[in-house]
C-alpha cells in the first residue's frame, strides 16, 4: 500500500448528481488530505496525518509544496487514429468555405479516409500512441478513440487493431469505438443501407471475436447518414450487445432523437439542439456531450451546455480531437473556455471531464476518488482548485498517476 500526501486540497468529485446543474458549494473539498492506494485501486481518503497513523505500514510519499489532487480526466470522444493533416481545410474554412462545402468538394472526412487508408497499421499505432501520450501528460487517464477513417471492413479493422495495439503502448486507457458509419464511402458500390448492413453483417461479428470494441457510433447528418438509415443499424448493434453513441445535432437536428430512441449511452455535439431536443435529452438517461474543440475548430457556436444542465441533463465535455474539425486536442483548455462562454461552474466543468465523462463511456470504476475506484489521479501545483480553470488550460498537472503508478512527473 502507498500513502500519498499531504494535499492542500483533494477534490474527490464524489457525492454529486449525474444530472443537472451543480454549484461550487456542492463540491467536496478535503484539506490536508492523503490518498491511500492498494495496487491499482484507492483504499482510503482522509486527513493525511490520520491515515499515516492508521496505515503506518504503508509506503509513505510525502509531497513538498502545495498540491491539489483531482481524479484523472476522461476524454470521452476523440478521433486520434488518423493519417495525414487537414491544415488546408482549416485554411479554406477560415477563407470563408463551410465545413460541408469542403466535404462536398472532396475535402473533409473523405480526405482523411484517403490518407488513413494509405497509412500502415504500424504507422497508425505510432501516431495514436504519440497523441495518447500527449493527452496523458495533460492529465487524461482514460481516452476514447474512434475508427471511422477506414470506411470498409478491412480498413476499419486496420484502425481498430491499431487502436488496440496503441492501448498496449500507452499508460492511459484507450476505449475504442467503431465509427464505420462516419459517412458513406465515396467508392462504395451501393447505397447507404447496403453499406451499413454489410458493416453489421461482416464487421460486427469480427469486432466481438477479436474484442476490438463494444461501442458503435454513427454520424447522423445531411452529409453523412439519415435517421432512417441509422435506426436499423443501431438495432442490429444493440441486438448484439454493443453500446451505442451518436454524433448528433451537429449542424441539423435529428440525431439526438435517434440516440434517445435507441437507448444510446451518449449523444455528442448537439450544437444545433433546440429547446425541444434539450428537453428530451434532459428527460432521458443519455449523456449529452459538448465538444468545444469542434466549435473552436469550425468557428461556430458552442453546445448549449448551460441550457442542458438547467433542463436537468447530464453534461460531459470531450475534445473531439480529430484532424478536421478539432485539431487542437487540449481537453482542459477547451473545457475551461466552454465554461467561460456557457457560464458553467467549476464543479460542472470538472464533472464534465471526470465522472460524467466516465458515464458517457458507461464506466463506473473511475472519474471519482473514492474507495474501490481506480487510482487514476492528477496533481496540480496549487493550494486552490479554482486556479485550474481560471488559467484556461495553460496550467497543466505536474504529476499523473494511472492505476496507482506514477506515469508522469513534470520534475523528472
Ligand atoms: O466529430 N462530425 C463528424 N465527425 C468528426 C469530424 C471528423 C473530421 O472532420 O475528420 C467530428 O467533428
Ligand atoms: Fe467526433
Amino acid at each position: 500500500m502507498q500513502l500519498i500526501g499531504p494535499f492542500k486540497q483533494l477534490i474527490p468529485m464524489s457525492g454529486l448528481s449525474i444530472k443537472g446543474a451543480i454549484s461550487d458549494d456542492d463540491l467536496l473539498v478535503f484539506e490536508d488530505a492523503g490518498l491511500l492506494i492498494d495496487g491499482a485501486h484507492i483504499k482510503a481518503i482522509g486527513k493525511f496525518d490520520e491515515l499515516k497513523v492508521t496505515y503506518g505500514h504503508a509506503e509513505i510519499h510525502v509531497l513538498k509544496g502545495d498540491h491539489t489532487c483531482l481524479p484523472g480526466f476522461i476524454d470521452s470522444h476523440t478521433h486520434i487514429c488518423f493519417g495525414g493533416s487537414r491544415a488546408t481545410d482549416y485554411a479554406l474554412r477560415n477563407s470563408g468555405k463551410t465545413y460541408l462545402e469542403i466535404a462536398k468538394a472532396g475535402g473533409g472526412i473523405w480526405d482523411t479516409v484517403t490518407q488513413t487508408r494509405k497509412a500502415s497499421q504500424e504507422q497508425l499505432v505510432k501516431k495514436t500512441t504519440k497523441l495518447a501520450n500527449r493527452h496523458m501528460k495533460n492529465g487524461v487517464t482514460t481516452l476514447e478513440v474512434k475508427s471511422g477513417y477506414g470506411l470498409s471492413v478491412s480498413e476499419e479493422l486496420k484502425m481498430l487493431r491499431a487502436i488496440q495495439e496503441a492501448n498496449r503502448g500507452t499508460s492511459t486507457d484507450l476505449i475504442s469505438t467503431c465509427l464505420a458509419a462516419h459517412m458513406l464511402p465515396k467508392d462504395y458500390q451501393g447505397d447507404a443501407t447496403e453499406y451499413l448492413m454489410e458493416i453489421a453483417d461482416t464487421l460486427f461479428p469480427i469486432l466481438q471475436q477479436e474484442e476490438l470494441t463494444h461501442r458503435i457510433d454513427a454520424f447522423i447528418e445531411d452529409s453523412a447518414f439519415s435517421e432512417e438509415e441509422i435506426r436499423p443499424y443501431f438495432q442490429r448493434a444493440t441486438n448484439m450487445g454493443f453500446d451505442i453513441t451518436v454524433h448528433a445535432d451537429q449542424f441539423s437536428t435529428g440525431g439526438s432523437a435517434v440516440a434517445i430512441a435507441c437507448g444510446a449511452i451518449s449523444a455528442d455535439h448537439l450544437e444545433a439542439s433546440t429547446p425541444t431536443e434539450i428537453a428530451l435529452l434532459a428527460q432521458s438517461d443519455v449523456i449529452a456531450t459538448a465538444l468545444p474543440g469542434a466549435s473552436l475548430g469550425l468557428g461556430c457556436s458552442f453546445t448549449p451546455a448551460r441550457k442542458i444542465l438547467d433542463a436537468g441533463g447530464a453534461l460531459a465535455i470531450a475534445s473531439d480531437h480529430n484532424p478536421g474539425s478539432a485539431p487542437m486536442g487540449d481537453l482542459l483548455t477547451q473545457a475551461a473556455i466552454l465554461g467561460a462562454f456557457e457560464k458553467l461552474s467549476n464543479a460542472e466543468v470538472l464533472a464534465g471531464i471526470t465522472f460524467r465523462a466516465a458515464a458517457a463511456l458507461n464506466l463506473t470504476d473511475r472519474g471519482q476518488l473514492k474507495e474501490g475506484a481506480l487510482a487514476d489521479f492528477i496533481l496540480f501545483h496549487t493550494s486552490d482548485y479554482k486556479e485550474i480553470l481560471y488559467n484556461q488550460g495553460n496550467f497543466k498537472p505536474c504529476v499523473v498517476f494511472k492505476k496507482g503508478v506514477k506515469v508522469f512527473d513534470k520534475h523528472q
